[in-house]
């Protein structure tokens, strides 16, 4: 049985780590007057290299979280999760789950013209070809071509985005897609909107990104609006953080995804 979800409750965002804050600034603006909770399973990232198993494991511990904190709704912000876990996740719990791959999938396929995709991500999330078959579950005339980029989630938590080795790496990562068509990349990672600018640098200046905290946020509107879900109390929502290890780190790295002090009450929870 479905039970009704509440409108004044919150909704849930997970990710492995801090990375996943890049999608919950969008959440928040798009949808000011919801509350989140945002969970950073921090005594396991990174996610982006591990299988496929052991990501489904985590995140079906965090998912029990919020079941028992009767969340209306949950994003998995993480792509990785979103890649390898979501399917099993939606078959096992009851409750409306958005994912970060489809809602960029569904985007990057309105507005290409040359009908070719790029997407970059982690390992998993490229080895598991989520985003290849995003597309042709909507049956898109687009091609893709993925590359895993895994050095940018470091460089980006050192803060060394914008510097000149990080430009170096991207235009080597990148390199590939240089000689092809694709006018729309997709940043299939949590990370990379932090690294925006150095990437876009490193693309032919017309191809344009697709951010998925931008995507999910207008899904996740949309479906609280259909279903008269959205929290209409007049009071602004607001955000609670939970972290599964060294809360100190994600303050201090946080406020800079985030753009602001993570002042707010963090309770550690450890998942097994
Ligand atoms: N959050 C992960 C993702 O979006 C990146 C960090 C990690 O590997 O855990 O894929």
């Amino acid at each position: 049985m479905t039970t009704k979800p509440i409108p004044e409750s919150h909704i849930g965002v997970f990710d492995s780590g801090l990375g996943g804050l890049t999608v919950l600034t969008s959440l928040e603006k798009i949808l000011p007057n919801e509350s989140f909770i945002y969970f950073g399973d921090t005594a396991h990232v990174p996610y982006g290299n591990k299988s496929a198993d052991t990501v489904i494991h985590y995140s079906r511990n965090i998912m029990n979280f919020f079941l028992r904190h009767n969340t209306k709704a949950v994003v998995i912000a993480c792509n990785t999760a979103s890649a390898v876990a979501c399917k099993e996740l939606r078959n096992s719990f009851d409750i409306p789950l958005f994912d970060v791959v489809a809602p960029s999938a569904v985007h990057a396929n309105n507005i290409s013209k040359t009908r070719k995709i790029g997407v970059i991500g982690t390992h998993s999330t490229i080895f598991s070809k989520a985003y290849t078959r995003s597309l042709a579950d909507i049956k898109s005339d687009c091609s893709t071509i993925e590359i895993s980029c895994p050095l940018f989630v470091p460089l980006i938590e050192e803060g060394w985005s914008d510097t000149p080795v990080a430009k170096e790496i991207a235009c080597s990562y990148l390199k590939p897609f240089q000689k092809t068509e694709i006018d729309t990349l997709i940043l299939g990672c949590t990370h990379y909107p932090i690294m925006g600018k150095t990437i876009q640098e490193a693309m032919k200046s017309h191809v344009q990104l697709v951010y998925s905290g931008e995507t999910v946020g207008r899904k996740l509107a949309a479906h609280l609006k259909k279903n008269n879900c959205t929290n209409d109390s007049g009071i602004l929502g607001e955000t609670r953080f939970y972290v599964t290890d060294f809360p100190q780190k994600f303050d201090e790295l946080g406020s800079r995804f985030i753009g602001r002090k993570i002042k707010e009450k963090k309770i550690i929870y450890f998942s097994r």
